[in-house]
């Protein structure tokens, strides 16, 4: 008979343990000091609930569309000129509930849990819930919630729901509903035509100037028609958004401008089209999202994509390449996707941002593309090692 003796503190890391330690090292990049740092990790914790305690060596407790490895969290930093970046989070609550019906219960009941902790109003939300969380919902998702995790502890919320829940032929028309209800009815016909809704998205909680937002997705999209999309007034030039599409695809090294014509012919580019006031019932707010991991061999170019549009926007890639060191000890080289999407958004009366995706990797680096397999497991224990540090 064999016994299996318990080794003193050989129990495998949390995925709580791991997002954590990433978040306390991502709140020192974004210049977030150590009580802020403290209160946003509670948070992170809060809003994961009993997935945090999950062992890194159990795989993803569901398929998440949250990220490709299905870590229920991903990170992100929305960039400014002259000051350090923000640091934002996005999780998936209901990640261990076995279907999605439970997933959006929990990631719902989470919402509200924090709208009481931070005494905001849920009622915008509540408006929609029986478009957005039917009985028998369909996917990809439910309910995502994103925090904004800012100086001075009091975080913003945002709430990420499916217009296809009841079935994507009818994601046109439940995201027409949406904004009616929330006071945008001329919304939906300002938007340009997309392949797809793939979110609707609302800021609860602290912010200036909450947003309705809608995400577009635009199948083998070139520069030249992404300049074509924004309804705001005024908003981007034509040419601003052709350029940050050709240097976030890697297109804009073709001779004679041919770059504003290859298409993103894999994972699809998205627009964000944001809605704050309804005088003239055009968006206030377009942002252009570049899943830039599909359209790179590993994130080292990934970063040097990035720091081009950084420097182009007068910020500093510093910060983001100490944040890459914050999330991961692997070499950029090593991978593609710590760097998920690159994006460029243009909110009325603010300066242009930019946003970078970084992901967790807490199941699975993806292999960068230099003749090896797609997608290869991480060698979790060894690479976990560093990343407590
Ligand atoms: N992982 C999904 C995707 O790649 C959803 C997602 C996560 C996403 N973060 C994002 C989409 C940021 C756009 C921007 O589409």
């Amino acid at each position: 008979m064999s016994v299996t003796l318990p080794r003193p503190g050989a129990g495998a890391p949390t995925l709580g343990a791991l997002t954590v330690g990433q978040l306390l090292r991502l709140c020192d990049v974004a210049g977030l000091g150590p009580a802020d740092a403290e209160s946003h990790a509670a948070l992170l914790l809060g809003a994961l609930g009993p997935v945090a305690e999950r062992p890194l060596d159990l795989p993803p407790p569901t398929r998440t569309f949250l990220s490709d490895d299905h870590t229920p969290v991903e990170f992100s930093l929305a960039h400014l000129p002259d000051r350090l970046p923000t640091l934002r989070v996005l999780v998936e609550p209901g990640c261990l509930e076995p279907d999605l019906a439970g997933n959006g219960r929990t990631g719902l009941a989470v919402v509200r849990e924090l709208a009481r902790a931070w005494n905001f109003s849920t009622t915008q939300l509540d408006a929609l819930t029986d478009l957005f969380l039917p009985d028998d919902p369909h996917g990809p998702l439910a309910l995502w919630i994103a925090l904004e995790l800012r100086a001075g502890g009091v975080p913003a919320v945002k709430v990420y729901l499916n217009p296809s829940a009841s079935g994507p032929e009818h994601a046109a028309a439940t995201v027409r509903e949406a904004f009616r209800r929330l006071g945008h009815p001329d919304a939906f016909a300002s938007l340009p035509d997309a392949d797809g809704y793939p979110f609707l998205a609302l800021d609860l909680g602290e912010w200036d100037t909450p947003r309705a937002k809608v995400y577009l997705r635009h199948d083998d999209l070139t520069a030249a028609r992404a300049g074509t999309l924004s309804r705001t007034r005024p908003g981007p030039s034509a040419a601003e958004i052709e350029e940050f599409l050709t240097l976030a695809g890697g297109f804009d090294d073709r001779p004679d401008g041919t770059g504003l014509h290859v298409p993103l012919a894999g994972r699809p580019g998205l627009t964000c089209h944001a809605f704050t006031e309804n005088r003239t019932g055009l968006p206030s707010g377009f942002t252009l999202h570049v899943p830039v991991r599909d359209y790179v061999r590993h994130d080292g170019e990934a970063f040097g994509r990035a720091a081009r549009a950084l420097r182009r926007y007068g910020m500093d890639p510093a910060a983001l390449r100490r944040a890459m060191e914050a999330l991961t000890s692997r070499r950029p080289e090593d991978g593609a996707g710590l760097i998920a999407y690159l994006a460029l958004v243009h909110q009325e009366g603010r300066p242009a941002r930019i946003t970078t995706y970084l992901s967790a990797e807490a199941y699975e680096v993806r292999a960068p593309r230099l003749g090896l397999p797609a997608s290869v497991p991480t060698s979790v224990p060894s690479r976990r090692a560093g990343v407590g540090a």
